[in-house]
């Protein structure tokens, strides 16, 4: 079973991804990861993310190591991944890499939740189930803001909210595999929803699919 979760960032995917995953006995993939880790490497060489050769040989050199690195969750590897993913060499050297996970889950799960921004769309176009999380603008910087505060970094509204602009801005605009949902996906706007909410209505969207 192959469940595609897509949106843009902070719309509640992950949370949502998680969960449907212990729920239904499946591996959780955060593809977000692998862009992460190829946005930091470049950073990390001294290079420019969005210098698309920089880029495209470290997505061909990463890692599976490399998506254990703490720094990946922060705002600089974000940006410096809404960069990278934008080059089609990146995201075709990526794509072998998650069609590879979702084709096969670990040992004791039946299958994958893949949470990212193309996977009904290109990576798994034939996921058995397919779910676009959406949420305001203003309600997605407002769960980023309070999560960064969480996690002790002082930050600031405007900033957060400028910052989730330009990368949804980048995600949606770029000429590969932009930020789009497929044709067959079910639309859950999480804006006025709480996580257990939002899980509920995507089971309940699951149900009537396999009834
Ligand atoms: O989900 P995230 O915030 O970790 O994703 C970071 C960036 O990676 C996002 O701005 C766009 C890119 N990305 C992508 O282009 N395709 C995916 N399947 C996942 C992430």
């Amino acid at each position: 079973m192959i469940i595609a979760v897509d949106g843009p960032a902070a719309a509640g995917k992950g949370t949502l991804a998680r969960r449907l995953a212990e729920h239904y006995g499946l591996a959780y993939v955060d593809t977000g990861l692998l862009y992460r880790a190829v946005g930091l490497s470049v950073l990390r060489a001294g290079g420019d993310p969005s210098d698309a050769a920089a880029a495209s040989s470290a997505a061909r050199a990463l890692d599976l190591d490399q998506l254990e690195d703490p720094a990946l969750r922060g705002d600089e590897a974000a940006q410096a991944a809404s960069q990278v993913a934008a080059s089609p060499e990146v995201r075709a050297a990526l794509l072998d890499v998650q069609r590879r996970l979702a084709a096969n889950p670990p040992p004791g799960t039946s299958g994958v939740v893949l949470d990212g921004r193309d996977i009904g769309t290109v990576v798994c176009p034939d996921s058995d189930v397919k779910i676009f999380v959406t949420a305001s603008l203003e309600a997605r910087a407002e769960r980023r803001l309070k999560e960064l505060r969480q996690r002790g970094l002082e930050s600031i509204r405007s900033r957060v909210l400028q910052d989730m602009k330009e990368r949804d801005a980048r995600d949606r605009e770029r000429a590969v595999a932009p930020l789009v949902p497929a044709s067959d996906a079910f639309m859950l706007d999480t804006t006025g929803l709480d996580a257990e909410a939002a899980f509920q209505a995507a089971v309940d969207h699951i149900a009537s699919r396999t009834d």
